[in-house]
């Protein structure tokens, strides 16, 4: 699989062997030593899960697998692009703090970042926005293929088929081994999504497809082809044009996440990256993850007024639904996205006029900071809490935002992948299971019974 560069996360610090587990089997009285490994600047320490499989009863046996549904304690891989630490709430791209980044940083340049493992000079910069910006066309036959798509169809729905579709457009994207092409290949995905994903939305409500301007920086250039009427040269505010880089800086990656997974498990098969992020897109489509923001405004139109917090949150409290937006698997403190969105939003309502949604929100969220139940559960808002209001305040239907987050995590998606075939430890993704189904037994058709 690994080609003959080396990935960053290969070269990064190597692996210190500190001790070693002693496994003592009380079923044979047999002992194993598993060495425990510690990497990273970080310091992560772990086992290799194939280390278990000698230890077996008797020599026909498989051997001892580690079950782990839903991954709660297996590092699929050794990443050196995103690190998180839940308990403190930190993020860093390639070390560099979240914060930092949202406060100085342009999307394409965090973009950069994650793929090359360092902030880009000044040429190395304009080079790559000149190739970002030459790449933003799609081909006519897009067009007619979204289309053909009804206009209430789920944005999503179709951006993981367009993006599948590009494919089809570029037959040598297959030949992911060769560095000139994925880099070719890389450009374009980051350059031709926002035109797809405002191509979607200028098709649900019915307009004229605008095409890309390249007098226009990357997400001006998204919100001209998204809003621009019939206007010669569409003039975004200031504030939305720096608050949707600063939220696709946020979203761009983070780290394991499901739809990062879902990516690396499809391109380990080789395939091309089209169809790689097609599927990113469509296990980012699902409520619990991406599909998250457009189900926060949901719960607060549920909710409709501040007055009915207190209800809604003993319902969910009582197990009736979750409160999107809260919780994360790995967080267990604030996110720390979370904390700009919600300046950001702070920003963007002054301008357009706060709602009484985010009333509600902060209501909610005030609650939900103080009551055992999610304290003790220590669920927080996350990314998705605040995103949608932004967004619905800057003119996107709700049913749209997992389109924004997609637009900026196929800058991560792509680094990710492109980590995972550089990695010399990695091969096509194929987990074991626990059998439980029954023995083997004759077959007997039903079919000629009564
Ligand atoms: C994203 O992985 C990533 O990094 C994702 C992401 C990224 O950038 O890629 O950060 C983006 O997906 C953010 C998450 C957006 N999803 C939501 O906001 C949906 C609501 N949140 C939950 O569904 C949940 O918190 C998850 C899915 C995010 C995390 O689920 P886990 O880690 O599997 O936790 P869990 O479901 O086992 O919950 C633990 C307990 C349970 O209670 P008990 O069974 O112990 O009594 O907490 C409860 C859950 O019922 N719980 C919630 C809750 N989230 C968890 N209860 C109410 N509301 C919630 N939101």
């Amino acid at each position: 699989m690994a080609t003959t560069e080396t990935s960053p996360a290969t070269a990064a610090k190597s692996t210190s062997s500190q001790g070693s587990l002693e496994i003592r089997d009380t079923r044979t009285g047999k002992s194993y030593n598993v060495p425990v490994a510690t990497e990273g600047v970080e310091g992560d320490t772990f086992v290799k899960a194939m280390e278990l499989r000698p230890i077996k009863q008797s020599d026909d046996e498989f051997g001892l697998l580690s079950y782990d549904p839903a991954f709660m304690n297996t590092a699929s891989c050794k990443s050196a692009i995103t690190f998180i630490d839940g308990d403190k709430g930190i993020l860093r791209y390639r070390g560099y703090p979240i914060e930092q980044l949202a406060e100085g940083a342009t999307f394409l340049e965090v973009a950069w970042l994650l793929r090359k493992g360092e902030l880009p000079s000044a040429p190395e910069y304009k080079q790559f926005v000149h190739d970002v910006t030459y790449h933003t066309y799609v081909h006519k036959n897009i067009e007619r293929f979204l289309e053909g798509f009804r206009y209430d169809a789920h944005p999503m729905s179709m951006l993981l088929s367009s993006v599948g579709a590009l494919s089809s457009f570029y037959p040598q994207a297959h030949r992911i081994s060769d560095p000139e092409q994925r880099n070719i290949e890389i450009i374009r995905l980051i350059a031709k999504v926002p035109t797809i994903a405002a191509f979607i939305l200028r098709h649900m409500r019915g307009l004229p497809f605008v095409y890309p301007d390249n007098d226009l920086s990357y997400t001006e250039n998204f919100l001209s082809m998204c809003f621009r009427m019939t206007e010669p040269r569409y003039k975004a505010s200031e504030t939305f044009k720096r608050a949707l880089d600063i939220l696709f800086i946020l979203h761009a990656d983070h780290e394991q996440n499901a739809s990062t997974s879902a990516v690396r498990a499809i391109g380990s098969t080789q395939v091309d990256p089209y169809s790689a992020i097609a599927g990113g897109i469509a296990a980012l489509f699902g409520p619990l993850h991406g599909g998250a923001n457009e189900q926060v405004l949901v719960m607060l139109n549920q909710i409709g007024t501040k007055s009915k917090v207190n209800q809604f949150v003993d319902d969910v409290k009582s197990g009736k639904g979750k409160l999107m937006g809260f919780g994360h698997r790995v967080y267990k403190n604030y996110d720390p996205r979370a904390r700009i969105v919600k300046k950001l939003a702070d920003q963007v309502l002054a301008e357009t006029g706060s709602d009484e949604d985010l009333e509600i929100a902060m209501e909610l969220e005030k609650i939900a900071l103080s009551d055992e139940y999610f304290v003790k559960r220590k669920l927080y808002p996350n990314v998705d809490f605040y995103t949608g209001l932004i967004y619905r305040a800057m003119g996107f239907p709700t049913e749209y935002f997992t389109v924004l987050f997609a637009i900026a995590r196929t800058a991560g998606w792509l680094s990710q992948w492109e980590e995972m075939l550089l990695d010399k430890d990695q091969k096509i993704a194929r987990p074991r299971q626990i059998y439980i189904g029954p023995g083997e037994r004759k077959y007997n058709s039903k079919l000629n019974g009564k």
